[in-house]
Formats: structure tokens, sequence, C-alpha cells
């Protein structure tokens, strides 16, 4: 022990004899040694270190808070070849069954947009930096269709319109061949088809009697197989869908005027019926695929709307009554004459339709105009436009017509800012303008 005691005191000395102004040997105990708090804040203010580092955090964060909403007003021409919905929120495609609904008193659903699913999708921003969004308008080449396409173009859009001709026409979309943002697709909605999208407007039906009556089984088909596909595609790509369902679907209404929360006296083995039910079978599915898969939709119940471009000698009781006239030719009235129904011009639908879409309520909605007109005042209007000595013809009532038809548009009023502006008076001219055009146009006339 004491030699220990005294080997230590000799090292002990030995320190003490190093010369002071010596550089101590190395040991790595002293690099170990934590560096005191005072001499890191020291370090910290020593050569403006601190400026520094606050300026770093400020430029990184200004730029993370910039930068969303310079890719929004980037240049619209660039575009992923990718859904936007799938691109820019995963949880569309993941959480699709987490939707939740609300559905007010009127029947009217609407999306919770507190819950994870209510995506994106399809979105428009109001105000500026609106993305170019790429839309299916199918039956885009038909009477509604084809003013639809027009507003989404003229807006600038990127339009993709499917149809297959068969009462659609391609004249009512030629001044847009050429058009970089528009594309024609001639094909059939009962077949599948795969395209990337951000909205789909649902139209592909023949609408007048005489066209959906002449092949019942393919207008079910449209309706159920042709909505199926549609549908199926939305989900796929993560579009917003919208369906052009209608006011048939209230039948030989016993309530009047029609609110959504009615549901109607459809007969479900008269003739009409393939139209009717098939709509109201259009909507089941809509809303399935909602409520089950997460898609987004929207559906539109249209009542008779009329305007430039309609099909000459379709059935309809507008057109019946203008090419009528215009050909000097008595104008069909069937039954009494005393049945109501409203006129809708359509750029009010179209205007409609688009509200509808960019809106957060599923519907549906009633789009019409709540003007009502007896045909019989309908024949005296259309004698006033065109030809004060126009004749009028009776003949037996069609099955299933239904006495009477008026929207109750409240809703669409108060949930989409909108109701129609043009009045029968007003349209009327400018349907027969395009009307005129088109029969002093013989080829036109018999192959419309
Ligand atoms: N115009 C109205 O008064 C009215 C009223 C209620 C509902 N609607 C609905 O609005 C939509 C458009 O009606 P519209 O008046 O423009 O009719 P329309 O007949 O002029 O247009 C329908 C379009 O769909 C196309 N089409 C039909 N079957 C198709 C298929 N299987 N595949 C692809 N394309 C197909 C037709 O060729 C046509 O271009 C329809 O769904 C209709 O039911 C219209």
């Amino acid at each position: 022990m004491k030699q220990l005691h005294k080997q230590s005191s000799v090292n002990h000395r030995r320190d003490e004899e190093i010369p002071s102004n010596q550089t101590p040997p190395y040991s790595p105990k002293s690099l170990k040694q934590p560096r005191s708090l005072p001499r890191s804040i020291n370090y910290l203010f020593k050569e403006q270190r601190l400026l520094f580092i606050l300026v770093g955090i400020l430029i990184g964060s200004t730029f993370f808070i910039l930068q969303p909403t310079l890719s929004r007003l980037g240049p619209t021409e660039v575009r992923s070849s990718i859904p936007r919905s799938f691109s820019t929120d995963t949880n569309t495609t993941t959480t699709t069954a987490t939707i939740s609904h609300t559905q007010d008193a009127s029947g009217s659903y609407s999306a919770d947009s507190n819950k994870p699913f209510h995506g994106k999708v399809g979105r428009v921003p109001v105000g500026i930096g609106r993305r170019r969004m790429r839309i299916v308008v199918t039956g885009g080449a038909g009477f509604v269709g084809s003013h639809l396409v027009d507003k989404l173009i003229g807006r600038g859009d990127e339009v993709i319109v499917i149809d297959n001709f068969f009462t659609g026409r391609k004249e009512n979309v030629v001044h847009l061949f050429g058009n970089p943002r528009f594309e024609l697709i001639r094909h059939d909605v009962v077949e599948p088809i795969l395209l990337e999208v951000d909205q789909i407007y649902h139209l592909a039906c023949p609408a007048s009697p005489v066209h959906y009556k002449y092949n019942p089984v393919k207008t079910i088909k449209t309706n159920v197989m042709g909505t199926l596909n549609m549908l199926g595609l939305a989900k796929r790509v993560g579009a917003r869908f919208l369906l052009t369902s209608t006011s048939e679907v209230y039948g030989d209404p016993l309530q009047h005027p029609q609110k959504e929360t009615y549901w109607g006296n459809v007969n479900p083995i008269g003739e009409r019926s393939c139209y009717d039910e098939g709509k109201r079978t259009a909507e089941t599915l809509t809303m399935d695929y909602h409520r089950g898969a997460g898609v987004e939709v929207r559906i539109a119940r249209i009542f008779n709307t009329y305007g430039p471009r309609m099909c000459l000698d379709d059935g309809r009781v507008v057109s019946n009554f203008v090419a009528q006239a215009i050909r000097k030719q008595p104008m069909t009235v069937y039954g009494d004459g005393k049945q109501t129904r409203s006129f809708q011009y359509v750029s009010d639908l179209v205007d409609g339709l688009v509200a509808l879409m960019e809106g957060e309520h599923v519907g549906p909605f009633n789009l019409g105009n709540p003007g009502e007109f007896t045909m019989l005042e309908l024949a005296e209007v259309v004698k006033e436009t065109i030809d004060p000595s126009a004749t009028i013809e009776y003949k037996p009532n069609t099955a299933d017509d239904p006495h009477m038809r008026k929207p109750d548009i409240s809703k669409a009023k108060e949930l989409l800012n909108w109701e129609p502006k043009i009045s029968l008076r007003e349209g009327l001219p400018l349907m027969v303008s395009d009307f005129r055009n088109r029969i002093l146009n013989e080829d036109e006339g018999k192959g419309a």
C-alpha cells in the first residue's frame, strides 16, 4: 500500500513539474467534457451565426407557404397524365368507404365536408387560378349536350364527347372540330371505356318519346349499363359524376308542383317505363355508388327543355309545334290540350347543370322553368312567334302522358343559387330561327 501511495505522489509531482507554456499531452477525457451552456450561447451569438439561422428558417417557411399558391397560378397548359385527384390526394383512393351523408328535409343529399373522404376530386377553387379540367360529356353531340360542351369549352376546359349518334349529330359540334381542347369519340356507353378525367356529365340517352320508344330494351340498357359504366369510370379515376335524370321519374304526378321529395307515380310496365324506370334505376345506381363506393355524384332532374339544335320531328311538343308552324302544317295537340308543361330554355339548363356540378350538394335537384303552360297556350305562343294563321289539329292522347308537370325549384334556388332567366316568349324566337334555317335546308330537314 505504502509503495502505491509513494508512486502516486511521485506522479503528482511530475505533473506539477510541466512548464505552464507547454501543451499538455493528449488526453481523450478533456474532449468529452460537455461545453457549458453560457459557452454555447456565446458561440451562437459570435459572428452573427444566430442571424444566419433565423434568415434560413424565414426563407424555408416562405417557400413552403407560397408553393401551393404558386402551383395553382402556374401555367394551365402543363398537366399530369395521372388524374389530378390521384396525384394530389391519395386519401380519395384509399378511404372510399368512409364518406358520410346528410339528407335534408327536401330529400337532397350533401356530402359532409369534414369527413376524410370528402375529397378534392374535381373541386374548383372559386376565384382566380382555376385549373383547366378534363371533362367527359356523354351524349355531347345531342341537343343539351352540345350546348353544355360549348359552355365548358368557352370557359377553358378540355372536353371529350362520347356519343353513338343515335339522336346526336356531328353538326351540333362541328364548329369545335380543330379546337385542341375538344375530342369526339364515337362510342356506345353500354360498353365500358377508360379515360382519365376530372368530371363526367352523363347525358347519353334518347330523350324524346319517339326515340326512346323506338328500341325500349336499348333505352333501358343505355340507362342501366351506360350509367354503370360511367359510374365505374368515375370510381376508377376519382372523377365527379353528374347524372341527367328527368322529371319523368315523377310519372303522372299526384303532387303539384313536384318537389324533389316526391317519389312519383310511375307505371312500371307502360310504354314509357323503359325511360322512366330506366332513369329511376340510374338514380338508384348513382346513389349506391355514392354511398357504397364514395363516388362524388350529382343528380339533376330536368324538366322540358327547348332551344336550337333540338331534333326536328322528335315528337317533343315544342319542336313539333315549331316545325309544323314553319312548314305551314297544323300543330298536333294530343288529347284536349289542357295538360300542362313547363318549358325551360337550354342555356338556363346548362347554367344549372354547371352550378350543380361545381356545387357541394348531391341532389337530386329539379332544373326547370316553373312557368306553366297548357298545350293550347303553348300553341298560341308559337302562333304569335311564327305564324298567326297557324291551325291546330287534335289527336288522341298517348299512353301514360302526364296531366301536369311543373317543377318546384326552391331547392335549386336556395342551394345552387340558380333559377331560369329566359321566358318562353324570349327563348322561342331563338329556337325558331335555328329551325327555320334547318328546315329551309332540305337535306338537313330530312336527315336530322
Ligand atoms: N331535353 C329535355 O327536355 C330533357 C328533359 C329531361 C331529361 N333530359 C335528359 O337530358 C339528356 C340529354 O337530352 P337531350 O334532350 O339532349 O337528348 P338528345 O337525344 O338530343 O341527346 C342524347 C344524346 O345521347 C346520345 N346517345 C344515346 N344513346 C347513347 C348511347 N347508348 N351511347 C352513347 N351515346 C348515346 C345520342 O346520340 C344523343 O347525342 C338525356 O339524358 C335526357 O334524358 C332531357
